[in-house]
């Protein structure tokens, strides 16, 4: 279906062509004056100094030619050359009618649909799941459902940090407290298969702090956590055995930190999967002279010609032969385009590895790990900082734990319902955690990702405002209005048509549900769920106007109710569709 800003502008073009000027100076686009006007066309300015005529002459031309048009109320071509266009009540109505009978009010979807590859989440295994991750799982998770939404095969890899040197650390402080167990018994022959976890997830969890404590004062226990880490990485049987369980309990845990946030993953690859990939990959980089040596380590240029700043060679290989972040990175690359051949990389991360992923882009495009059109994106997200405008920090000053912060949200959430008389009791947890979510969601998807924001626990659960539990409240006001009507007797079936609109407010409301496929198709384009934000308290707040302003239930002029409760379905509906697009769900009552 097409947007409601094109079917305005082909008219305009249309005239303008009729009178001999170039189409293109007929886009039109919503006004920012509303006071005077809906729409607005500003091309007659730039037209007049091609024809060489006053703009006002153009806009007067044109506007003449469409005062008939049954598409406009009002059209008119206003000092210096402005046309300004309020749309004809029957017409959106119309558009909106058509909205509800189209297959997701009628967006456009992608023409190629393209194989998407979302990298996100990015938690590593074994360290505590930490307010740093949670941006990537939320940011991810949204970019995800937006992508899929508009018809591409999406494959969403929460890319494990399962490789690195904290799990030599880990290895070797389980040695120091229990080395009776087999995986440190020297040269015999186990089977470890049937062992079981030598540890629990709060056990393992103490082990990798401490750890990671000791290697920064011992740097002889540092020292034996890089052999670790060397062993492992070179296939040693019985810490190949150790690294499963501490995959095992950490991945149990993950998932289902990762499923409380409503966050889901297709795959749960990591860093150790891409390994087997490395050898190969660096031997043909090697052959084809696209890295080379350099002190020992091998090295590929990424400097281009149109480079501001100094981009620095991408280290693939450190001299004592072990592999890097970006290797691990490159190899998952290989990997993904064996499996998947994707057109289009997205990753997120924190905006401080921008360099990483711009180093890591360039060798991928050098080495043609991708194909030529393959495009690469890296979502730098910005710090989630406190009140203080410092990173988020628990009240005693440690790192936030996930868990901790999703509980005083909850908590924060449960003491505004406990003011509320009309809630019962028994909903109220349940209740709670799905406004606690929508809370932290849209807290954090309501911001452009790049930029830091704060995290500020009494605004993102208040009910009024920009903020998730808001929009949360305008659904389920809606629904309990269709409720009523239905209780009393009303039938949603016959409710099946927009009338005009009979107030302002009530054509205000229409005029914004009617932009929904302009801001969807936005949020994708730039990859950006903030405007999906934007556009949610924009149609709730119009949405609470226009309901303030009627009484819909006593109305007793049929068609106008009939109406009403249509465009109230529609609203619902729309609401519904974006908030599932962020990542969450209106509860029934709050
Ligand atoms: N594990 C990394 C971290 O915690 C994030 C991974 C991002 N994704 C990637 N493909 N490098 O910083």
């Amino acid at each position: 279906m097409k947007k409601i800003l094109d079917l305005i502008t082909e008219e305009l073009q249309n005239v303008l062509k009729d009178c001999g000027y170039d189409p293109q100076y007929g886009k039109v686009g919503i006004s920012n004056r509303p006071d005077l006007c809906e729409y607005q066309c500003n091309g007659a300015m730039a037209a007049a100094k091609i024809y060489k005529k006053a703009p006002i002459m153009i806009a007067k031309e044109v506007t003449e030619k469409l005062q008939e048009k049954e598409m406009f109320e009002e059209i008119s071509a206003v000092m210096p050359g402005f046309i300004n266009i309020k749309i004809n009540k029957a017409f959106l109505a119309d558009y909106l009618n058509q909205m509800r009978k189209e297959e997701d009010f009628g967006c456009e979807k992608e023409e190629n649909p393209k194989t998407i590859i979302v990298d996100y989440g990015g938690a590593n295994v074994a360290k505590p799941l930490h307010v740093g991750h949670l941006r990537s799982a939320i940011i991810g998770e949204s970019v995800k459902r937006i992508m899929k939404f508009f018809g591409n095969r999406v494959i969403g890899d929460v890319h494990l940090g399962d490789w690195g040197l904290q799990m030599g650390l880990i290895i070797e402080e389980v040695k120091n407290r229990k080395p009776e167990l087999p995986y440190f018994k020297e040269n015999e022959t186990i089977d470890f298969s049937k062992e079981e976890p030598p540890f629990t997830i709060s056990e393992l969890e103490e082990i990798y702090p401490t750890a990671s404590e000791k290697s920064k004062k011992d740097e002889k226990f540092k020292e034996r956590a890089h052999q670790a880490t060397y062993r492992l990485q070179n296939g040693d049987p019985a810490y190949t055995a150790l690294w499963q369980m501490i995959m095992k309990v950490s991945k149990e845990d993950l998932k289902k930190n990762y499923d409380n946030l409503q966050v889901e993953f297709d795959l749960w690859k990591g860093e150790s999967d891409a390994q087997p990939y490395i050898p190969s990959m660096i031997e043909d980089m090697v052959e084809r002279k696209i890295a080379y040596e350099s002190q020992g380590a091998l090295v590929v240029d990424v400097t281009q010609e149109e480079d501001s700043k100094e981009i620095p060679p991408c280290l693939i290989k450190k001299s004592d032969g072990a592999s890097l972040y970006a290797t691990s990175d490159l190899a998952t690359i290989v990997q993904r385009e064996q499996d998947y051949q994707p057109n289009h990389y997205i990753y997120l991360a924190d905006k401080r590895q921008e360099l990483h992923f711009t180093q890591v882009f360039r060798v991928a495009r050098k080495a043609s790990l991708v194909s030529s059109d393959c495009k690469m994106d890296f979502l730098g997200f910005g710090t989630m900082n406190g009140k203080d405008g410092k990173p988020f920090k628990t009240r005693e000053g440690g790192v936030m734990r996930l868990e901790y912060l999703i509980k005083e949200i909850y908590e924060a959430v449960c003491k505004k319902m406990e003011e509320n008389p009309s809630i019962q009791k028994e909903h109220i947890e349940e209740t709670a955690k799905i406004i606690g979510l929508a809370a932290i969601k849209y807290g954090d998807l309501s911001n452009q990702a790049s930029k830091d924001y704060i995290f500020d626990i009494e605004r993102f659960s208040s009910f009024e405002g920009n903020t998730g539990p808001y929009i949360l409240y305008t659904i389920v006001r809606i629904k309990s209005i269709l409720n009523k009507y239905v209780e009393n007797g009303g039938d949603l079936e016959k409710a099946n048509k927009i009338q005009p609109a009979y107030t302002k407010s009530e054509k205000d409301l229409m005029l914004v549900i009617s932009k929904l496929s302009e801001v969807l198709e936005s949020s994708y384009q730039e990859i950006a769920p903030h405007r999906i934000c934007q556009y949610l308290y924009e149609l709730a707040e119009n949405f609470n106007s226009f309901y303030h302003n009627v009484v819909i239930l006593k109305e007793e002029e049929e068609e106008k109710k009939y109406s009403w409760i249509t465009l109230l379905k529609l609203t619902k509906e729309v609401l519904e569709t974006c908030i599932d697009l962020l990542g969450f769900q209106a509860p029934e009552r709050m």
